[in-house]
């Protein structure tokens, strides 16, 4: 039987060590703001600003968030962005993805001062994580180490398939593992016989967006097995890993929901406070 990795604990472990920092900043005179650019109505979107604002709210920071009309202009929210990024007050810019189609989402990324960039997402944090020479990381990645290591799980010299190639989980979290001297293969839906990979890996990670499509005949005994899925099946939030089978098998297993997810959060505030003291010196 897997044991859990418990991602709500140790959000709120993180949580009440992000409370402190925000405590000293604020007797220093320093309030962290956060903006958050949400653009339209995605219904995951409107769930994930909503958290945020609460947990913010929790950790002593301040968020603002700019709620656009769905047939913005592109123009218009990177005059927002310029606005945003010479104003001494902010600390954090995050645009909140994904963005309606007539914007181009990487034109809005690219104009945010990656010394505002939260989220680590803008061309010069992307290489800067390549490089080694980063000082944000996108949240999930970078929680996702976190948690690893808070359980004592060492990647050096392990295997790690990773399932999925996006922005913001996939390729930063692949710089990561690397950085820590795991072995990193990154696979991807036209990855021909994901099992050959998956049999073979000491740590599995799924990004990939689909329930059920990690079973147990598909890992190795005693595989670490983290589930970033977000996926709803009759009504129920489900991850990527078909758990109640995959469970006996692991070694250890995040649960969906209170894995991954509560921790992305966390290490989003964790950033908005780490370029607030960088910002003041
Ligand atoms: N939408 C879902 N996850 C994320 C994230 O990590 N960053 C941004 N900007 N948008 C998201």
């Amino acid at each position: 039987m897997g044991q859990i990795l418990d991602g709500k604990a140790f959000a709120n472990l993180k949580a009440d060590k992000l409370k402190e920092k925000v405590k000293k900043l604020k007797a220093d005179g320093i309030q962290p703001l956060f903006c958050v650019i949400n653009i339209g109505d995605d219904s995951a979107s409107k769930i994930y600003v909503r958290t945020k604002k609460r947990r913010a709210k929790k950790i002593g920071i301040e968020q603002k968030i700019y709620q656009l009309p769905a047939n913005e202009q592109e123009s218009d929210v990177i005059k927002l962005i310029d606005q945003l990024n010479v104003d001494p007050k902010v600390n954090g810019i995050m645009v909140q993805l994904p963005v309606p189609d007539q914007i181009d989402e990487n034109h809005l990324l690219s104009r945010i001062d990656p010394e505002k960039d939260v989220d680590g997402l803008t061309p010069a944090s992307a290489g800067r994580l390549w490089q080694g020479t980063h000082f944000v990381e996108p949240a999930t990645a970078a929680g996702i180490i976190g948690l690893l290591e808070h359980y004592q799980i060492d990647l050096d010299g392990k295997n790690m398939v990773i399932i999925g190639r996006s922005n913001i989980v996939g390729k930063p979290l692949a710089a990561l593992a690397l950085e820590k001297n795991a072995t990193v293969s990154l696979l991807h839906h036209h990855t021909q016989n994901l099992k050959e990979y998956t049999q073979k890996a000491d740590i599995i990670v799924s990004a990939a967006g689909q329930a059920n499509l990690i079973t147990a005949d598909m890992i190795k005994p005693g595989a670490v097995v983290i589930d970033v899925g977000i996926n709803h099946v009759n009504g129920h939030l489900v991850g990527d890993v078909a758990f109640d089978e995959v469970k006996d098998k692991a070694s250890w297993i995040t649960p969906v929901p209170g894995g991954v997810g509560p921790l992305t959060v966390e290490y989003l505030m964790e950033q908005v406070v780490k370029l607030t003291r960088r910002a003041n010196g």
